[in-house]
């Protein structure tokens, strides 16, 4: 008998080293695989291609006996939240050893660095272009342009910068990627250094993510000669959300203080130490093999508008099925959040969802018929983000979500510029007001006037964006604005 559990994060916060070590004690052979991303199912064991989670160590005697039924799931690969799934970016999620050179070859690894090795590099760039893919650090930018306008670029040297920074709320894509499937990013990484002439990569990654640090060096030692005569450097951050921000993360980079330059110039002429630089997210990398491998048609086939390929969507917060959910652009937000993530885990009423991290709208269920793509968002004043879904039941409070967004981006604020700097404070204080009942219809012109300044003032969009959670709180929940915080409570 042998079994495979994962090794990811989350799978380790839930207990899947114990599970590991009492089915080696059983007797059992253990595989440490990617995680499938049905975080609910954590530890989730498989064996013979069945799946019983989540799974603890004093299950692990019944479950060899094959006594464990009720935590049985049947065939993974036949499980709706798996069937439901266009999986492209994370095809060997839960299938391979994250390590195991061999397994990735065998699963269709480096055929994408291949195809662009036998390619002009213009060539490159315009399949990227006509595979549609945008960038899914959050701007939603056309990744093909980018590399095109870094190949065109005079520069005595050019760079590949991956951002792994990965700071928003229930956002976990990229760390699955590096810890499940390292040589994916690698891979990406090296077809983008041979589009645009480019031998240096680095991986900015955060401390957080000590897993995703050993794994992707551990990675990136293994495979260097399969990648040479690119070479990749993993740099860990300090811990600042801001340090996402592409130029923040460029000064963090060169060793300085992670604050935001102002653009022009563009990192794609101006960049890392002054040179050519394309910035991307893990996901965007990571989605390059296999429209390398398969062609752009095969990738834009995916998606609804201009919003094509596919978009692995993270569920987090209050939801019953949390996970890794890969989908054609185009499902509804409603589908996503009821039917593949099965409503809220306290089983209350789903009142709000966060799309795009701390800087995106919250939507009531009366917008859930919006389609996941990044202009149907848009006109919803919300965004899409890095993919990730935060969900609330009926028991919060919007008004302090609103605080919430508000006091992040004074936390957060890089100060360079005022309406950021100093409105976050001011509108945090503005908000207390009105949580304290204090002139409260005065206040809320007050905080949509400075909403406005920050918005079209700001440098950046942690400053910029910061209106969409709060506008859209007080936009979608006005009633908990109108009494003091106590009284809502009681
Ligand atoms: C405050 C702030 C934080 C950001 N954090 C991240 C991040 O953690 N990861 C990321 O890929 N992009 C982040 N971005 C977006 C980057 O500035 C940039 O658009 C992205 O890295 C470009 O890559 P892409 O085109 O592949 O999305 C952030 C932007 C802002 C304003
Ligand atoms: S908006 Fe905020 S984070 Fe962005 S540059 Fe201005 S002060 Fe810095």
């Amino acid at each position: 008998m042998k079994a495979r559990v994962s090794d990811d994060a989350l799978a380790l916060a839930c207990g899947a080293d114990a599970v590991a070590a009492a089915l080696a004690a059983a007797g059992v052979a253990v595989d440490r695989v990617s995680s499938w991303g049905m975080h609910w199912l954590e530890p989730l064991v498989e064996i013979d291609g069945n799946g019983w989670g989540p799974v603890t160590p004093a299950d692990v005697p019944a479950l060899v006996a094959g006594l464990l039924a009720e935590k049985a799931i049947g065939r993974i690969e036949d499980n709706p939240f798996i069937t439901r799934q266009a999986r492209l970016t994370f095809a060997r999620a839960g299938r391979t050893r994250p390590l195991s050179l061999d397994d990735y070859a065998a699963t269709g690894g480096w055929n994408g660095l291949a195809a662009a090795r036998a390619l002009e590099a213009s060539a490159t760039t315009e399949t990227v272009v006509q595979s549609g893919l945008r960038g899914r650090g959050g701007a939603g930018f056309p990744a093909g342009i980018k590399w095109q306008t870094v190949a065109a670029a005079p520069g005595a040297r050019k760079y590949i910068v991956c951002n792994a920074d990965e700071g928003d709320s229930g956002t976990f894509a990229d760390r699955m990627v590096m810890e499940g499937d390292p040589y994916l990013l690698i891979e990406g990484m090296a077809i983008a250094g041979l589009a645009v002439g480019a031998s240096k990569g680095f991986v900015y990654i955060r401390s957080e993510y000590p897993h995703a640090i050993a794994k992707l060096q551990a990675a990136v030692a293994l495979s260097a000669d399969i990648v040479a005569p690119f070479d990749i450097e993993v740099r860990v951050g300090a811990g600042a959300y801001v340090c996402g921000e592409e130029t923040s993360l460029l000064n963090s980079l060169e060793g300085k203080r992670g604050e935001v330059r102002a653009k022009p110039p563009l990192p794609a002429h101006k960049g890392l130490f002054g040179q050519p630089t394309v910035i991307n997210n893990v996901l965007t990398l990571a989605a390059v093999p296999f429209i390398l491998a398969h062609g752009a048609k095969a990738y834009a086939d995916f998606g609804m508008g201009r919003s094509r390929g596919t978009i692995p969507v993270q569920l987090a917060g209050n939801i019953r099925h949390g996970g890794l959910f890969e989908t054609a652009f185009g499902i509804t937000l409603g589908e996503l959040v009821n039917d593949i993530g099965g409503g809220s885990e306290s089983g209350r009423q789903v009142r709000a969802v966060q799309v795009g991290g701390p800087l995106g709208a919250y939507f009531p269920p009366a917008l859930f018929d919006t389609p996941f793509d990044y202009e149907a968002f848009a006109a919803a004043d919300g965004l899409i983000g890095h993919g990730g879904i935060v969900v609330f039941d009926d028991s919060v409070d919007m008004a302090r979500q609103a605080r919430f967004a508000m006091a992040f981006c004074a936390i957060e604020s890089c100060g360079k510029c005022t309406p950021c700097r100093l409105g976050s404070t001011r509108g945090v204080e503005t908000l207390d007001r009105i949580n304290a009942g204090d002139n409260r219809a005065a206040n809320l012109a007050l905080v949509e006037a400075l909403c406005d300044t920050m918005k079209f003032g700001s440098l950046c969009a942690l400053g910029g964006f910061t209106p969409y959670p709060v506008l859209s709180a007080i936009r979608h929940f006005g009633e908990d604005f109108q009494s003091p915080a106590r009284e809502r409570a009681a």
